[in-house]
Parts: C-alpha cells; structure tokens; sequence
C-alpha cells in the first residue's frame, strides 16, 4: 500500500494532533499508517481512505465475534429503547449480566460490573489488600494489568530494566509500584523465594494465566496449580486477570481449561464485543468486603452497569452460550495459521517460534520454545515489528509491535487465514530479500 492511499486518514490524524496528544486516546494506538478508520464489519476494517484491512489486531482483542455483530447490533438498539442509566438501585439488566456470569465463570460466586479492566485489577487489589491486611503483591514480569498505580510496572522491559525497577509510566509514586514485587512466569521457584523474603506480608499474586500481553506463554500444569497450593498455603489470593482469555478462549475462561480455581478473577474485553464493560468476580466471601454488603472496600463508579455495557455482556455471553462450535472453529482456525505459518518458515529457512492458544497467535522471532519472559528477551524486535508492518501493507491488520498476539473471532474464516498465509510467505520473503532476516 503506498502512502498515497492513506492521504484523508493522515490529514485526519493531523488534525487529531491539534486537540488530542500525539493524536490517539491510547498510547499504543500511535504506530504509522493506516493512521485513522472509518467503519468495520465482521472480520474487516476499513480506513478512513476506505482501504479495507483483515482485523486480527481486533481492538486489542476486545472483538470476539466479529465486528458490528448482528447479535450486538440488536442488542443495542433494544438497550437505547428502554433505561439508560438510573444511579439508584440496579436494574434487570444489570442482574442478567451477573447471573450469565456467574453460571459461566467456575470460580465465581458473586460479581460486580464495571467498565474496563483496569478498574477490575484496581478493585480486585484493594480487595486483597482489605481482606488479607498485607501489602505487598506479586506480578510477573512481562504481564501486563492495565493502568492503575500498583500494577503499572514490568511489562515488555527491556533487557537492563527486566526484573529491577521499571514503572511504565511518570507519575506513580514510587511506595505504590514498589509494592508490587515481580517474579518470573513459569518458575514457581521465583514466587517461592518472594514469599520466604516477605513472609505473610503478600496479600495476592495476580497472573494473566496465559500472558497474552507477550503474545501467548502457555503455563505449565506444574506452575499454575503450583501457584493456587502456595498462595493457599501463604495465606495469600490468587487472582487471576482473565481481561483477554476470558470468554475468549472457553466460556468459563482460562480457569475452566487449567481447572484451577482462583479466588478473584478480573475480566473486560471480548465479554462486550467491542462495548465497554469489564467486572471483578470470586468468591462470596470476599466479594462481601465491598461496601454495599456491608464491607469496608468502597466500590464507586457512575456508569457502572450502564444499559448498553449490560446489553452488550448479556448479547455476547448468551451467543456464546448458544454456539459452543465457536471456540471448535476459531481454535481450529488458529492451528490452521499456526501450522501454515510454520511450514512457510521452515521453508523459508527463517529461525522464528509461531506461538498461541484457541483464537490467539503470535510470532517471535527466536530460535527456541519460550517459557517465561527472559526467553523473550532475544526477541529480534525489527524482525517482529517488520514482519506486521509488511503484513498490514499487504491488507492483514497486526500490531506493528513486539510480541503483539493477534486474535481470530467468530466472522473469521479458513478463506480468511490461506489469504493471511500467502500474503504472510509474500512479507516474510520481502524480509529475506531486504536483510531484515536471513535463511538458516
Ligand atoms: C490482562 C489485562 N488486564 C487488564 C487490562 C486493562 O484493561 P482496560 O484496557 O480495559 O482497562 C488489559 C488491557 O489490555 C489486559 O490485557
């Protein structure tokens, strides 16, 4: 695609830059052309000169079922003829929604619904702090919990700052990250010797239990059972952040897969479809420390369980309740990139590992299986963010980032990923034949 056909989306995006900083409500949302979008449907997007992209970015994952679903679209439309939002009580709505979610997510007892998944990490730590009287937390390096003080640290670092002090932003002060100590995923060992060195003073350790913020490690049977006997043990919660896994991968998250039961679980993301709508769920108990029960953790927020984000949870969940060919098809689909990937970069000659899990994928261009973040730490960077880049010229919409997963949702099909494999062979050949990665 050449920068002629992004010529409206880039006066767009200057225009941007005048009123909003660096031109994008998110960081990461600031990667070079396309630079701004128009609409989208099923499993396309189209920007804002109408060039027409295949969505595996998938607004990082938040679109499960496909863009501007039918179900969804309904959905909507039926939520804007009734309530809007009251702030007085609870409406059926709301009590739909934590009834499907309830039902569906094993470990949970009782739920509360807010708007994005970093107010359910937030929530979910002052929950732990309040029901264990303990300060500190554990994180692993390379996850990544969304925006609030405690957790803002150790994400994609680069070499010298893994492990040590790396916040991800100014402006925290340093008491709140630094009560948040980090250990290594896949190495119970590493949790082992945080709880010897602070003994009874960790209130929660919280795990992505596949860490999708660097594409897709898969845990280890070992490790997350591991990680509920010895927090179990420590007296401490496990809580797991199911913001991108949950719904995604099975109905009752990555919880019902591993079949470990955490006693707080956070989800967002897929469970609107592109709607705003997250919650902070787990065991009765505990979720009887917010105020409203009687409990000394305040829970706030003016739009919690707004019509259209309850609308949006019920559509999407009851869908998937009514369709579970949906995770047979979309993990068949992601094994069928996987694999067609792999045998592309065998052919070519080009030392990369194709990693995921279900819907999800991701590539990192080292040349042996990761367990944990150090492994990512070889990441040829230029190589990942190439390869994503030449594949947007090419009509497939990724992240040009490193370590960035990619997600398949229900409107994708098998036409769909051989069109991403050719166009896959095509960039990753162009890489060969720049220099960018060589054969053997
Ligand atoms: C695992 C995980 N937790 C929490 C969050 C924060 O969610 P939100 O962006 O909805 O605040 C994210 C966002 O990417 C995430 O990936």
């Amino acid at each position: 695609m050449s920068a002629d056909s992004h010529t409206k989306s880039k006066a767009l995006a200057d225009r941007a830059t005048a009123v909003i900083p660096g031109g994008v409500n998110s960081g990461t949302r600031r990667n070079g052309a396309p630079y701004a979008f128009e609409s989208a449907a099923g499993a396309y997007i189209t920007d804002f000169d109408g060039n027409r992209y295949l969505d595996y970015h998938a607004a990082f994952g938040a679109i499960l079922l496909g863009h501007r679903h039918a179900v969804i679209e309904d959905a909507m439309a039926a939520a804007a003829d009734t309530l809007d939002l009251s702030g007085y009580g609870v409406s059926e709505a709301e009590v739909k929604l934590a009834e499907l979610i309830v039902e569906v997510l094993p470990s949970v007892e009782q739920t509360v619904i807010l708007n994005s998944g970093s107010e359910a990490v937030a929530y979910a730590i002052r929950l732990a702090r309040a029901s264990t009287d303990r300060k500190y937390l554990v994180k692993f390096q390379g996850g990544f919990h969304g925006w609030s003080e405690s957790v803002a640290r150790n994400v994609i670092s680069p070499k010298e700052r893994a492990y040590g002090d790396d916040p991800v932003t100014a402006g925290i002060l340093p008491d709140s990250w630094q009560s948040t100590l980090i250990a290594e995923f896949n190495d119970l060992e590493s949790v082992k010797t945080l709880f010897e060195q602070y003994p009874e003073q960790i209130a929660a350790v919280i795990v992505e239990p596949i860490p999708h913020n660097v594409g897709a490690l898969v845990p280890t049977k070992e490790f997350i059972e591991g990680l509920r006997t010895l927090t179990t043990e420590q007296g401490a919660l496990l809580i797991f952040d199911e913001v991108i896994t949950g719904f995604r991968h099975a109905l009752g998250g990555y919880q019902q897969i591993c079949a470990v039961t955490p006693d707080l679980t956070t989800f967002g993301k897929a469970m609107g479809n592109g709607y705003p709508v997250a919650g902070l769920g787990g065991k009765r108990e505990l979720m009887q420390n917010f105020d409203a029960a009687g409990g000394k953790v305040a829970l706030m927020g003016t739009f919690n369980g707004n019509a259209t984000s309850c609308a949006a949870g019920i559509a999407t969940i009851t869908y998937l309740k009514d369709n579970p060919d949906f995770y047979t098809r979309t993990h068949a689909l992601g094994e069928r990139w996987r694999s067609g990937l792999r045998g592309i970069l065998s052919e070519l000659e080009i030392t990369a590992e194709v990693v995921g899990f279900g819907g999800t994928f991701s590539t990192y261009f080292i040349d042996h299986r990761a367990s944990g973040f150090k492994d990512l730490l070889e990441n040829d960077v230029q190589a990942a963010i190439q390869f994503h880049r030449r594949m947007i010229d090419r009509g497939v919409l990724m992240l040009p980032l490193p370590l960035k997963r990619n997600h398949i949702s229900g409107s994708h099909t098998a036409e769909d990923i051989d069109m991403s494999l050719n166009a896959a062979q095509d960039a990753l050949q162009s890489m060969i034949d720049d220099d960018i990665v060589s054969r053997g």
